[in-house]
């Protein structure tokens, strides 16, 4: 499959890459200050008690950090981290087998935590509240339920579609944290870090245009900035300068809002076909060729948060931004 430059999602061959990169200590965690500040009450105070941290769930956009932040959780508590993900958890033995192995105050990580099977996820509401399992053993007559008593421990679960967790999962998390896009400032502070980890010299103008062009998103900052350092490397630059940042830029088609040909398509769409809006989001996922989901979940919140794009209970319309915008630029 072609993947985007702009993908929040991981790439095939960058998860070690990322691991490299990810901050272990919470000090180190750049941006997210309200949360953070947060966080680091909750954790002391549980230091403090010796006790088990709360159960956490951590909700937003794919690429802002959630990941990075469970192992964080279970560095600050200095406990082991075991992790799974959602779609990984295929029947009520593989859950039951994970919970049984943690030690006290464990932190369990499950990553995309809405995708668990309704059954399993069942399992986690007695694990959750009262630290015990109900595992059902034979089949027909001879099946019985025993109970098996758990260790107190911290779930931290990590979703990008907060709404469709049931309510009762929902209501388990004592500590619900929600990821924000990055602003300009922390964009180039982990840019930085990232460029000082790969002993790379990047001016103040050229961090300035990636983070500007990096969709609030540091996964994207981070691959973004691995992609220029190689157009400069091969130039045989000592530092990336400006000029070469636009060029990759231009290149790796991502226009000077952090769009790509994608975004355009979809605001062309809305203004060109249909007039600015509203239209439905089904319609217009059907005039580019795209799912809802993926059109809803993955395109859509940047145009919004950039200004470009609006909800309306009538359907997605283009801003007075966006016909701006979209008339002077050349890019499809
Ligand atoms: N606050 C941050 N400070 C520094 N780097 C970050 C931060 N948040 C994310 N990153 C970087 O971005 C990459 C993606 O983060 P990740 O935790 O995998 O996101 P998510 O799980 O939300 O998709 C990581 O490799 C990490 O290096
Ligand atoms: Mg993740």
């Amino acid at each position: 499959m072609d993947e985007r430059i702009l993908d929040e999602h991981e790439h095939d061959n960058e998860a070690s890459l990322e691991l490299s990169l990810r901050p272990t200590k919470l000090h180190q965690y750049i941006g997210q200050d309200a949360l953070k500040s947060n966080l680091s009450v909750f954790i002391e105070a549980a230091r403090m008690r010796e006790e088990a941290l709360d159960h956490v769930i951590l909700h937003g956009p794919p690429g802002l950090g959630k990941t990075t932040l469970a192992n964080i959780i279970a560095a600050e508590m200095n406990v082991n981290i075991k992790t799974t993900s959602g779609p990984a958890v295929e029947r009520a033995g593989d859950l039951a087998a994970i919970l049984s192995s943690l030690e006290p105050g464990d932190v369990l990580f499950i990553d995309e935590i809405h995708r668990l099977p309704r059954f399993v996820e069942e399992i986690l509401y007695s694990a959750m509240e009262d630290f015990f399992i109900d595992v059902v053993i034979g089949q027909g007559d001879e099946a019985r339920s025993i109970r098996i008593d758990l260790p107190p421990f911290t779930l931290v679960g990590a979703t990008t579609r907060f709404g469709s967790l049931s309510a009762p999962l929902r209501d388990r998390f004592g500590v619900q944290l929600r990821l924000q896009y990055y602003d300009l400032d922390s964009l180039k502070l982990i840019i930085e870090r990232t460029a000082d980890i790969f002993e790379v010299a990047i001016p103040e103008n050229s961090l300035n245009e990636l983070a500007k062009r990096s969709r609030g998103t540091p996964r994207i900052a981070n691959r973004l900035l691995r992609r220029v350092r190689d157009f400069s490397m091969v130039k045989g630059e000592e530092a990336i300068t400006l000029e070469t940042t636009n060029y990759a830029l231009k290149v790796l088609e991502v226009d000077p809002e952090g769009l790509e040909p994608i975004d355009h398509k979809i605001m062309r769409t809305i203004i060109g076909t249909y007039g600015g809006g509203p239209v439905g989001l089904e319609t217009v996922a059907v005039s580019i060729g795209e799912e809802v989901v993926t059109l809803n979940d993955v395109y859509e919140p940047y145009l919004i948060q950039r200004g470009f794009l609006e909800r309306t209970p009538r359907g997605r319309k283009a801003t007075a931004k966006s016909f701006e915008y979209f008339k002077n630029i050349d890019m499809n």
